[in-house]
């Protein structure tokens, strides 16, 4: 009998409002959509919220020194990347960061090229942004979704100010390679594109071949022209304390992303920057052990019978392939089935849905159960048996 990990416990989430959780009301739906995962945060985040809970007085706040030291710190452990505080932006979400570099690159007949599927808010950003979208499909290459060249040479525009990457991939589960990094900043510097790369899932690495790299990093040249945008929270686990980072070397660019902020920003609380700040010092074996139980869950995925999967290099999130099931509403099919998953249209991937595997492995077990039968009785009736 292995013995029981910290993350086998399973929490009742339905009682605090969870959005994943409390989606599906009173139906037997295991949740498996959203990307939040199901365990307790870390003790070292936990009691950094306490103390702070402890002050009493949770008023407006300024951006806490030792937050900025802790995510500096963290970039040179992790990446040997070492940024000024000057280039940082800190703001309540990613998601804020995506719709910011967006309009900081904004021209009037402006364009923003992105490689889909992708973590669907990427896909509003261009119209948020008054500009128009490109969206160039990824390619499958063995057991690989990579980057189409071709294609994006084809659809790139004069106008094209902006490319957006989500690295690790969100939903592909693709953590880019150096090559393939080097060739997309190349792309980048010949069409003058700016790009924006969100990295928050870039401590999720599955794969033992493979290690992130913040495509900021491969040099000044590349970094000139980068946004990268950074949180603990998806590591974490702690979503809902709204608190991420950009990192914006050219100093114009940095002030265009600033004034796009306006009034429309809010700041970020004080129990987030707490629990942010103890996430980037943390150094302990919690990120191993997360890893390593998410690699076991992510194996026992890659066993289901009748699963068309590539393997998940990064994050904790599957893209199942179900186009050979001839649905119409994937979703609604395996909601039937009792699961909740994240169907692949609002991604730009039709035919797919989104498996969340960062879960107690019990519970993953039931949702598997589920999914073998789900596609079990659909391989049957495509098969008109
Ligand atoms: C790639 C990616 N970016 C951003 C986010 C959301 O970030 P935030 O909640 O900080 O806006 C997610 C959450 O699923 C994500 O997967």
């Amino acid at each position: 009998m292995p013995s029981a990990s910290r993350f086998d416990l399973e929490i009742d989430r339905r009682d605090s409002w969870s959005t994943k959780w409390n989606r599906y009301g009173d139906r037997d739906v295991l949740p498996f959509w959203v990307a939040d995962m199901d365990f307790r945060a870390p003790d070292c985040v936990l009691d950094a919220v306490r103390t702070r809970l402890d002050h009493g007085v949770l008023g407006y706040t300024q951006i806490p020194a030792p937050l900025t030291e802790a995510f500096r710190a963290w970039l040179q452990r992790g990446y040997g990347w070492q940024v000024p505080k000057e280039w940082l932006v800190w703001l309540p979400g990613v998601v804020t960061g995506l719709n910011l570099s967006a309009m900081a690159a904004a021209t009037p007949q402006g364009s923003v090229l992105i490689p889909t599927p992708v973590y669907y808010p990427f896909l509003a950003v261009p119209n948020n942004a008054q500009q128009q979208p490109i969206h160039v499909g990824m390619q499958r290459s063995g057991e690989r979704w990579v980057i189409d060249f071709d294609a994006m040479g084809k659809a790139v525009k004069p106008h094209t100010r902006l490319i957006m990457i989500s690295n690790p991939q969100n939903p592909t589960g693709r953590a880019y390679s150096r090559a393939e990094l080097t060739e997309l900043a190349a792309f980048a510097e010949r069409h003058d594109l700016i790009i924006c790369s969100d990295e928050i899932h870039c401590s999720l690495i599955l794969d033992d071949k493979t290690v992130h790299t913040p495509i900021a990093s491969l040099s000044e040249v590349v970094a000139k022209r980068t946004i990268t945008l950074f949180a603990a929270t998806k590591t974490y686990n702690i979503p809902g304390l709204s608190c991420a980072v950009a990192v914006i070397p050219d100093a114009k660019l940095r002030m265009r992303f600033k004034a796009a902020r306006r009034d429309l920003v809010p700041g970020i609380g004080p129990l987030a920057f707490a629990a942010s700040a103890a996430a980037f010092n943390d150094q302990s074996d919690w990120v191993p052990s997360l890893v390593a139980y998410l690699r076991g869950n992510h194996a026992r995925l890659a066993e289901v019978a009748g699963l068309r999967m590539t393997p998940v290099e990064a994050t904790y999130l599957a893209w199942i392939d179900v186009s050979d099931l001839g649905l119409d509403d994937p979703a609604a099919y395996f909601e039937q089935h009792g699961l909740g998953l994240s169907d692949g249209r609002p991604f730009a991937g039709p035919g797919f849905v989104r498996f969340n595997f960062g879960c107690p492995r019990a519970q993953l077990e039931r949702g598997l159960e589920r999914l073998e039968k789900a596609l079990q009785v659909r391989g049957e009736h495509a098969q008109g048996r």
